[in-house]
């Protein structure tokens, strides 16, 4: 009988993307709300790290769901920073004296969406109730093309910023257009060309290979272009056409030939200095190790002992993961952005949305985190974590030796080139049949 994984790896590699195990399609309504105190009582406060969402764009892009919304009519942005600042003033009560911060995410949605004005708010009120962070905390930024300006790029250096992170997704004219991006590719080079002069320590480019007409030279072309700027980090995403996306609702599929695309990529961003940290994530040689980001915002891997702010931002203890309601259409996320905005101080005092993790589900959240990066899985680390032993707990593991897919050591298991590239098969291999079946079952708005 062949294993699952043997199973799996006949189909097709693009079969879900691990980031962010439990996926919010597994979250549900917490029989009672919890109170944030009870959340995060027992967790260890003394390194936080601090994400924040702006669900605003300009345009919905057709791959995206993302949970954001366009145009935002009237006065929605001012609206949605001052409950912004009713949310931090409850979570940091509820945290308390003890918490400190260590690393920050402004994600989206576009942060840099928002006026001047609207960040210097935004900044007054996190250092208002969460205190000053310290100096050099490593702390990333999104930015599209079109709504970067010297005046803001100022200001977040101003602010402490360290890591701008930009969506360019292809350099090329005709290919943004299929994946429904609206974009002018004279002004991606002037934002380039701005973000860098501004001398952020970190700049990470975004790239989505898969569009139908892409090839690979056309797919390397864009990557060298991306290259001119010298940016520290480069995510490459495979595309993928989700659910009530711009791209689906027209009939679009993803080419069929992305494997092909994504080892192009590789090959050339490896022959050119840089080296692979995960399937998306790869790094400058000379770039500093300690910049990790985030594997994606909300699309991007994440950490315990996270405290999401804004609607659509998760929040993580070891055993709690909370945010606010998911949904993809734009009715949904507007209801929800509405909810958000009506909450009191003491309804932001509450978990009300989400998933508890049992130690299984705890455990395998750690697999995948380590797993699924270059720098493979320690079972000292896992014991430390865990006091177990890996290969005891998840034999099934073996089954990546036997299918030539990692190498194992007395110290670790850890993917080789077949492996890495098939990180979105075995990532849902490794979900628990409890939170794949809770997953399938999401009705999905
Ligand atoms: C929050 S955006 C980045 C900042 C900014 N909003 C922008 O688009 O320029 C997150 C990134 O996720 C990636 N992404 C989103 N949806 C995707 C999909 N369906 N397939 C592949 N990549 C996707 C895109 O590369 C995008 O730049
Ligand atoms: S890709 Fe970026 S700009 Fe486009 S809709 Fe998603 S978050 Fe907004």
């Amino acid at each position: 009988m062949p294993s699952t994984l043997q199973k799996r790896l006949l189909d097709q590699p693009y079969q879900g993307y691990a980031y962010a195990y439990p996926h919010k399609m597994a979250y549900r309504h917490f029989p009672d709300p919890i109170p944030l105190q009870e959340v995060w009582r027992d967790e260890d406060k003394s390194s936080l790290y601090l994400y924040v969402h702006l669900p605003f764009c300009e345009m919905r892009c057709g791959f995206c769901n993302l949970f954001t919304t366009t145009n935002p009519k009237d006065d929605l942005v001012s609206r949605y920073l001052k409950a912004v600042d009713l949310q931090l003033a409850s979570t940091g009560e509820a945290l308390g004296d003890s918490m400190r911060f260590s690393r920050g995410a402004f994600g989206g949605g576009t942060p840099s969406f928002l006026s001047v004005d609207e960040l210097n708010a935004l900044f007054e009120s996190i250092n208002r109730h969460l205190g000053p962070t310290p100096a050099g905390m490593p702390a990333s930024f999104e930015l599209s093309p079109a709504t970067v300006t010297k005046e803001k790029l100022q200001l977040l250096k101003a602010r402490g910023i360290t890591r701008l992170s930009i969506g360019v997704q292809s350099f090329l004219h005709e290919e943004t257009k299929v994946l429904g991006r609206p974009q002018s590719i004279p002004q991606v080079h002037d934002t380039l060309t701005l973000m860098r002069q501004a001398g952020f320590p970190v700049m990470n480019i975004d790239l989505i290979y898969g569009a139908e007409i892409q090839t690979p030279e056309s797919w390397v072309e864009s990557i060298r272009m991306a290259l001119k700027y010298q940016p520290e980090e480069l995510y490459l995403y495979p595309l993928y056409v989700r659910p009530l996306t711009g791209l689906e609702k027209i009939g679009r599929t993803p080419a069929d030939h992305r494997l092909e695309l994504f080892r192009a990529g590789r090959d050339y961003l490896r022959e050119n200095g840089y080296r692979q940290i995960s399937m998306r994530l790869f790094r400058k040689e000379s770039a500093p190790d300690e910049n990790d980001s985030l594997e994606g915002p909300v699309y991007c891997c994440q950490e315990d002992g996270m405290v999401g702010i804004g609607a659509g931002a998760r929040s993580y203890t070891n055993d709690i993961h909370y945010c606010t309601e998911y949904a993809v259409g734009r009715s949904g996320i507007q209801e929800i952005i509405d909810d958000y905005i009506g909450r009191s101080r003491d309804d932001h005092s509450h978990a009300v949305f989400g998933c508890r993790l049992s130690e299984e589900e705890q455990r395998r959240r750690f697999i995948m985190k380590s797993l699924l990066r270059a720098e493979g899985l320690s079972f000292a680390d896992y014991d430390s974590q865990f006091n177990g032993a890996l290969l005891s707990d998840f034999p099934e593991l073996l089954d990546l030796k036997t299918e030539g897919l990692a190498s194992l050591s007395d110290l670790k298991i850890e993917l080789n080139d077949a492996g890495i590239e098939r990180s979105d098969t075995i990532g849902p291999w490794l979900f628990s049949t409890e939170m794949t079946t809770r997953m399938e079952h999401y009705e999905l708005t």
